[in-house]
């Protein structure tokens, strides 16, 4: 788990990306150097209050570990309070509170190994595939990386002179293919959508998924499900998808009415809950709905960022006892096996649940 202070950091540089986008760099004071050491991949959560309402939200780190730096990238969304004061208002010299990086859309290179990876990013979903693309290409000096990158239009593409910059560099190991939605190429294949069909051809034609050792994947929800079942589909194995989300859209009616129904059978339930070594004994309210939202109220600091099951921020280990998850897009299966659960996400199915976030 990722530590769950909150360190405030100087930005170094707001740089504008695209119209919508900016990269934000911090400083990091030599005392910090250490707590924000992170894996390509990961991510960063920060907090800000506003209107008296505090507001968390993840963003990728868009640089790789040996670069040195601590950047990350930021698309304005539409409404986005948080994503709209960063692209609109944020520059050097602010302070931002932000939580040590964590996540788990991470690889393990090794300098020896001769790996093939292709990598799926929509959007700015680039942000953590170039952290894992530029980590690929400088620890791994025998492996290729194909990225596939789709994008609106040609105005709207994050990091796309960095990305050329880095094709220039790795010519014989680095394969870009952009895709444009709504800009016609010659080539037929290079436009419109990620989508089902499209990830068919790309496959068809463009990869040799035998031969491929990860895939990595992140952008919006329907590309990220066409790539995955995609794949599925043609054999490739579960642990050899990665797969990042940002967001994940709301539960069904059916979903929320199963979810109300085992939260109210857990209405009393008693849990040990432990937190930087205190250990508290909470009892679940089925109106907070999550296991996280009762510690938090029963005066706990347990950590969160998208409450939405996808950042894994939330995440605990449970030692005894028996809990149930709505959805889980941020636990991978190796995870689950060890006991973690996303809190945010939990509802205790015993009365003699333990679980303890300091793991
Ligand atoms: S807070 Fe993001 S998964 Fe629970």
């Amino acid at each position: 788990m990722a530590s769950i202070d909150f360190h405030k950091l100087r930005v170094a540089e707001v740089k504008r990306e695209t119209p919508d986008a900016v990269s934000v760099r911090f400083e990091l004071p030599e005392k910090l150097r250490d707590t924000f050491k992170f894996k390509a991949g990961q991510h960063l959560t920060f907090r800000r209050e506003v209107n008296g309402e505090e507001l968390r939200r993840n963003y990728s780190v868009c640089v790789s570990p040996a670069e040195g730096v601590l950047k990350i990238g930021v698309k304005k969304i539409a409404g986005g309070a948080f994503s709209g004061w960063v692209n609109d208002e944020l520059s050097a010299g602010d302070e931002i509170e932000v939580m040590a990086p964590h996540g788990s859309f991470c690889w393990e290179f090794d300098p020896g190994a001769r790996r093939e990876y292709v990598a799926f990013a929509g959007g700015s979903g680039i942000t953590p595939i170039l952290s894992l693309m530029k980590t690929a290409l400088t620890q791994e000096p025998k492996s290729r990386f194909t990225l596939f990158y789709g994008n609106r239009t040609s105005l709207s593409v994050m990091f796309l002179e960095e990305v050329a910059a880095w094709k220039d560099k790795y010519l014989d190991r680095l394969q870009i293919v952009h895709f444009l939605e709504d800009e016609e190429e010659e080539i037929a294949l290079f436009n419109g959508r990620l989508d089902r069909p499209k990830i068919e051809d790309i496959l068809d034609h463009l990869v040799d998924v035998t031969a491929v050792d990860v895939f990595f994947i992140c952008g919006p929800g329907p590309m990220m499900d066409a790539i995955e079942e995609t794949l599925s589909a043609r054999g490739v194995r579960k642990p050899q998808i990665l797969v990042e989300r940002f967001t994940t859209g709301p539960l069904s009616e059916a979903q929320t009415a199963a979810a109300r129904a085992l939260e109210a059978k857990a209405a009393g339930r008693k849990m040990n809950v432990t937190l930087n070594g205190r250990r508290m004994n909470v009892t679940f309210d089925p109106e907070r709905h999550s296991i996280l939202d009762n510690v938090r109220a029963a005066g706990l600091p347990a950590p969160f960022a998208c409450k939405g099951g996808v950042c894994a921020t939330c995440r605990a280990k449970v030692t005894s006892g028996e809990v149930s998850m709505k959805v889980n897009y941020g636990l991978s299966e190796k995870e689950l096996a060890e006991g973690y659960v996303l809190t945010c996400q939990a509802t205790p199915l015993t009365d003699d649940v333990a679980l303890t976030y300091d793991t």
